[in-house]
């Protein structure tokens, strides 16, 4: 055969990825029908899945003395008991409209297999009409849904074909801001195929959600008629709300979001559940990854509970002048949990001039853009990891003779890319810790819905501590109401009329410098 059509002949079939063998991201996925949380039960299951806080450089010292003591943190644990068992109790700074803010911290006892149930058979009956599903919603009631599917799912999860998914299928977020380009991108991954969607919003106002509804509900009517209920999931409030009227008046399925539970800290309501359980997320294994931590946090005793321990740690950081705290991870699938972070923190945090700034950081990645900062720049940050332990596959390095790259070093010694990612963390860690910057360290053993649980509820009871501590309610965000403010008076809406008189004078009589 003439040597160029033998090339030809090679270029049509493309590269051969098999010696890889299977993803086992897309095993997990494609095994979705068979569940595995008969597991969390199981006590191997449970010391191999237990996420860990490792506060070495914390209470080491580079110096003289270290950055936070043991002494300090003695010190601080019966107040921190005081303000949990505040929180146990209902008391303290938790009123939204004179609802106690709390019903977050039960949430994993009250919900019910049969509950659970009830969710996944209504998301598999949308689930197996439709091509494609979208989770519509902002804040709360986005950014824990997207963290739980990114953290376990495909990175390209779309692009697989539907059985590769779990036989679930595509999954797409809108109503987290009204970027028109994004929304129209979107729209176009749609043309022509079947859409469910799920409209998430406790308060059935919030504008870029109800923009998005708004125009996907016409989609859809137009497309499906009068089967289109069939298609429209709605999740909000259970009696209140112009999303709950609305229902009602079109016959849509609903679901409910609990008056006690704020947006940031419901996603193991319905809120979360029923689209992940859409996306294929074991939501039982998610649940008693709650569970399971609750248990270990119910205990008034801080050395082993380590929400009290991340808040303490968090408090006196902030006392001490770290303003900042990155929240870095060496997981593309676990980052997402730090953007979590992003929203959990700082929007409790976040009042009367106090609160940490959190910033997410994908490791290796920042570490070449802000990393020279975080080593040398202003000593304002606290550093926490979240460290992935098994990812899913296992990538070799191969061996190469000539070895220009100098790698043979690890490929002679079997050492793998998940060596290496390994110390994206142990590497800064140490060297940060070095250069002034303490940082604690949360261990997520694998990737699966029973660790995504635990270190949601970790974080959630860190963060009411935090507030507590600092003399504030956690539950409640007025800051973000004075944008919804100045926007809705800017916009016309009716019933701001007073608001927008005042603001586009304001507006107006401020000299305008535009260079
Ligand atoms: O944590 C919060 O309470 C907020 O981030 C809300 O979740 C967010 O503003 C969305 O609100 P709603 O669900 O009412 O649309």
């Amino acid at each position: 055969m003439p040597a160029k059509h033998k090339k030809k002949h090679l270029q049509d079939i493309g590269l051969d990825i098999s010696s890889f063998g299977k993803n086992k991201t897309s095993l997990r996925q494609m095994s979705q029908d068979k569940k595995h949380h008969h597991l969390t039960t199981n006590e191997k299951f449970i010391k191999e899945n237990t996420i860990k806080l490792d506060i070495t450089y914390i209470l080491s010292s580079t110096g003289d003395k270290p950055f936070i003591s043991k002494t300090e943190l003695d010190d601080i644990a019966p107040t921190i008991i005081q303000k949990h068992n505040q929180l146990k109790n209902s008391e303290g700074d938790c009123l939204d409209g004179g609802i106690p803010m709390l019903g977050w911290l039960n949430l994993p006892d009250e919900i019910t297999a049969e509950k659970l149930d009830d969710i996944v058979s209504a998301s598999q009956e949308l689930s197996d009409n439709i091509d494609v599903f979208i989770s519509l919603g902002i804040g709360g009631s986005y950014l824990g849904i997207e963290a739980t599917f990114k953290a376990l799912t495909h990175t390209f999860f779309n692009q697989l074909s539907r059985r590769e998914r779990g036989n679930v299928p595509q999954i797409y977020f809108l109503g987290q801001n009204t970027d028109p380009d994004f929304f129209r991108d979107t729209l176009d991954m749609l043309q022509g195929k079947r859409v469910g969607i799920n409209v998430i919003s406790k308060s059935g106002t919030t504008t870029e959600t109800a923009i998005a509804f708004r125009i996907l509900r016409d989609l859809i009517e137009k497309w499906a008629g009068n089967r289109s209920t069939e298609y429209i999931y709605v999740t909000t409030d259970r009696v209140r709300g112009a999303l709950r009227k609305l229902a009602q008046q079109k016959g849509y399925k609903t679901f409910e979001i609990p008056d006690n539970v704020g947006g940031r800290f419901s996603v193991l309501s319905d809120v979360g559940l029923v689209s992940l359980a859409v996306a294929g997320i074991d939501i039982h294994e998610f649940t008693a990854g709650f569970q399971h931590m609750k248990k270990l946090l119910i205990k008034d005793e801080f050395w082993t509970n380590p929400a009290m321990i991340h808040a303490a740690i968090r408090h006196l950081a902030y006392k001490k002048g770290k303003k900042i705290e990155v929240v870095a991870t060496n997981s593309t699938a676990t980052y997402h949990l730090a953007r979590w972070m992003q929203q959990l923190f700082p929007e409790s945090e976040g009042h009367n001039g106090y609160g940490m700034w959190v910033s997410p950081s994908l490791y290796s990645e920042n570490l070449h853009a802000n990393g020279q900062m975080i080593q040398d720049g202003e000593r304002n940050i606290l550093e926490t990891f979240i460290r992935l332990i098994n990812h899913d596959n296992i990538l070799k390095i191969p061996s190469d003779p000539e070895d220009l790259d100098g790698l043979n070093y690890l490929s002679d010694k079997n050492q793998d890319m998940n060596f290496i990612n390994r110390l994206v963390i142990d590497g800064p860690a140490y060297a940060h810790f070095q250069g002034g910057v303490p940082n604690m360290i949360i261990d997520i053993p694998r990737r699966n819905a029973f660790n995504i649980g635990q270190f949601y509820y970790m974080m959630e009871m860190s963060v009411a501590l935090s507030g507590y501590l600092a003399g504030h309610n956690p539950f409640i965000q007025p800051g973000v109401e004075a944008y919804k403010k100045a926007m809705f008076a800017l916009a016309g809406k009716p019933g701001n009329e007073n608001d927008n008189k005042i603001i586009i004078e304001s507006i107006t009589n401020l000299a305008h410098i535009v260079i």
